[in-house]
């Protein structure tokens, strides 16, 4: 008999799916740290390579290590031609997070022993997914634009390679140090939706490229990773900070939520939205005002006014739009971004998961009938 320990919460809210030592979130104070260290200190003085490698193996890197995880990283940026020629298949209308999701689980044709005790095999894995994921996103939005995809340049760090990829330009120190920057935020954040998803098909003990796979899947959704493309659209309906009272009073009135509002854990201001908004204005500064700034902060002093109370506060996809958008990036690359970032955190899951695998195998509350007749085709109304 199948004993049940808990009442049932809808979306698990509160119940631990597993123990882990690679993030913690304090929602109440809006901290947020990896293996122990403060967001904010990561943010200004890491690299996202040099964090990659904290979340996945524990520990800061030596200087050796770094050198090391990097040109590792570098050598395995190029994606086979057989990839590329499946990707030049997809419609060009078709969404980059679809085009994600196939071309990852497309590694596993090429690359998947499935030797998930063999700590090479998971490091070779680690490497590859972390280099090759950035080029897959960027020979997408080159192919669909009719375009050959741009190999990787090996004279560009991580986050140069990609903006250089995408735009065919190599981009201004700032805007890619701010890039760089932004994947760091968007790395680990505990056992969100993306996370359990790369945990649960973990624990079946498949490889690593079906894990990311079914994590981009889940991250594609709009209250999840597809947040960041809907601010950016709420923006433009919005059009002037005179029509942001209205445009909010009438969604609050049809019960619709904010786009970039709101967190299951965070009840103040998220501490990543607080640092990508001092991004934003440095990137403005640097390279000219963006006049959705002014509707974006309009936009927050009165979300906050009506809906602080219920603890709703900017999350970090409400500011992570407005630094891509002023980096030439368009709007539906933005979910593809966050999952180059958090490849990061869903490969240290995946390496924590396999440390104590138990399969994942919830039970439910029944909620449907019993010893029901089978009533004949003829006979039913
Ligand atoms: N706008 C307006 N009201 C909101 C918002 C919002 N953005 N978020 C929550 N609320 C309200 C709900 O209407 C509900 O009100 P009620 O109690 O009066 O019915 C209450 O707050 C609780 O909302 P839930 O949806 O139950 O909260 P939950 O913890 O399940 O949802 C979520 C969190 C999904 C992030 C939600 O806030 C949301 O949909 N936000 C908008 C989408 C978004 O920005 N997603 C990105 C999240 S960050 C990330 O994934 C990287």
């Amino acid at each position: 008999m199948t004993a049940t320990f808990c009442e049932y919460k809808p979306g698990l809210e509160n119940i631990p799916a597993t123990k882990s030592s690679i993030s913690h979130v304090n929602g109440q104070e809006g901290i947020l740290e990896y293996r122990g260290i403060r967001i904010e200190e990561l943010a200004s003085k890491s690299s996202f390579l040099e964090t990659a490698y904290l979340l996945i193996w524990d520990s800061l890197p030596s200087a050796i290590q770094l050198k090391e995880f990097e040109t590792d990283i570098l050598y395995h940026r190029r994606i086979k031609y057989r990839i590329r020629d499946m990707m030049k298949c997809f419609p060009e209308t078709g969404h980059p997070m679809d085009a994600l999701q196939t071309s990852a689980a497309a590694l596993g044709l090429f690359y998947s022993r499935r030797a998930l005790d063999d700590p090479e095999y998971i490091r070779k894995a680690v490497v590859r997914i972390l280099a090759k994921i950035p080029t897959m996103v960027a020979a997408f939005h080159q192919m669909r634009r009719g375009n050959d995809a741009i190999q990787p340049n090996d004279d560009l760090d991580y986050a140069t390679n990609f903006l250089y990829m995408l735009t065919e330009r190599k981009p201004h120190p700032i805007a890619a140090r701010i890039f760089d920057v932004c994947l760091m935020l968007h790395a680990e954040h505990t056992i969100n939706a993306s996370t359990f998803s790369a945990m649960v098909t973990a624990s079946t003990l498949t490889d690593p490229y079906a894990v990311i796979a079914s994590a981009v899947g889940t991250l594609a959704g709009p209250l999840h990773g597809g947040a960041n493309e809907e601010v950016l659209l709420m923006l433009e309906e919005i059009g002037s900070k005179d029509n942001v009272l209205p445009y909010i009073e009438n969604r609050i009135a049809n019960k619709q939520k904010i786009m970039g509002f709101g967190h299951r854990v965070y009840k103040v201001k998220d501490p990543r939205a607080a640092i990508l908004q001092q991004l934003a204005e440095q990137l403005f500064e640097e390279t000219g005002h963006d006049p959705y700034y002014d509707i974006a902060l309009e936009l927050e002093k009165v979300v906050e006014g009506k809906l602080g109370a219920k603890g709703i506060y900017a999350n970090v996809d409400f500011y992570s739009g407005l630094v891509y958008r002023k980096l030439g990036i368009p709007a539906d690359l933005f979910t593809p971004i966050f999952a180059i970032a958090r490849v990061a955190g869903w490969l240290a899951h995946w390496k924590e998961q396999l440390a104590v695998n138990r399969i994942f195998r919830p039970t439910q509350v029944y909620t449907g009938d019993h010893n029901k007749p089978y009533v004949s085709i003829k006979e039913r109304t």
